[in-house]
């Protein structure tokens, strides 16, 4: 399964990244694509929608997306540093699936996940000369705690770092690195 919250679409570094990436793995997986700004309904759960969800009634695209994450068996997700973060339409979209009876349940104690990927990528690009694992980047912490609720594997994140400060043959170096320990990674993940 693969989730692109690359909002800047063509334009998007991460994205540049995420494609030569997506396009190895997919001559050893089938592919399910969510092209997030391509999608309408990306929306954070509004009253109404809160209150439908409680009758029951889910909107069509929400339900095959929770279904899909909740079988995938890699999970792969595109998304530039927004805010020492993601982009809020990936926040929505977790907000969407997440799913009571389809990516959790519970076992009358404490949440338990019924995701089965044992393996997540998270391709990234940032502003700042912010790197993983630094208490002001909070995109993979994130993710590591949504893996945790839904039952999701080992985290890795693949970022290139300084890219609104560095020159042009920086950024390029930065954006090559980046693709190649992808494509290396994608050998055997
Ligand atoms: C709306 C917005 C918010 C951003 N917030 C941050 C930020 O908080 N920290 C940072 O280091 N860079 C931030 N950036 C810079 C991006 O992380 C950086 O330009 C990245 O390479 C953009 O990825 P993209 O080319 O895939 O869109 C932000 C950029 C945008 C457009």
């Amino acid at each position: 399964m693969i989730i692109n919250a690359c909002v800047r679409q063509s334009d998007s570094r991460t994205l540049r990244i995420a494609e030569p990436i997506i396009e190895s793995l997919s001559q050893r997986y089938e592919v399910k694509r969510y092209d997030l700004p391509e999608m309408e309904g990306i929306v954070p759960l509004t009253p109404a929608l809160f209150a439908q969800r409680g009758r029951g009634k889910i909107p069509t695209w929400a339900l095959d997306a929770a279904k899909a994450m909740a079988d995938a068996d890699r999970l792969l997700i595109a998304a530039p540093f927004w805010d020492m973060s993601f982009p809020a339409a990936l926040k929505a979209f977790f907000e969407q699936v997440s799913l009571f009876d389809i990516t959790f349940t519970d076992t009358g104690k404490t949440c338990k996940g019924l995701c089965k990927s044992p393996k997540v990528l998270y391709l990234t690009t940032r502003g700042m000369d912010i790197a993983t694992g630094d208490p002001f980047e909070q995109a993979t912490p994130y993710l590591r705690a949504i893996g945790h609720l839904w039952n999701l594997g080992e985290l890795t994140t693949i970022a290139a770092q300084n890219m609104d400060y560095s020159t042009p043959e920086e950024i390029e170096s930065r954006i090559a690195s980046a693709i190649s320990e992808g494509l290396e990674l994608a050998k055997t993940w």
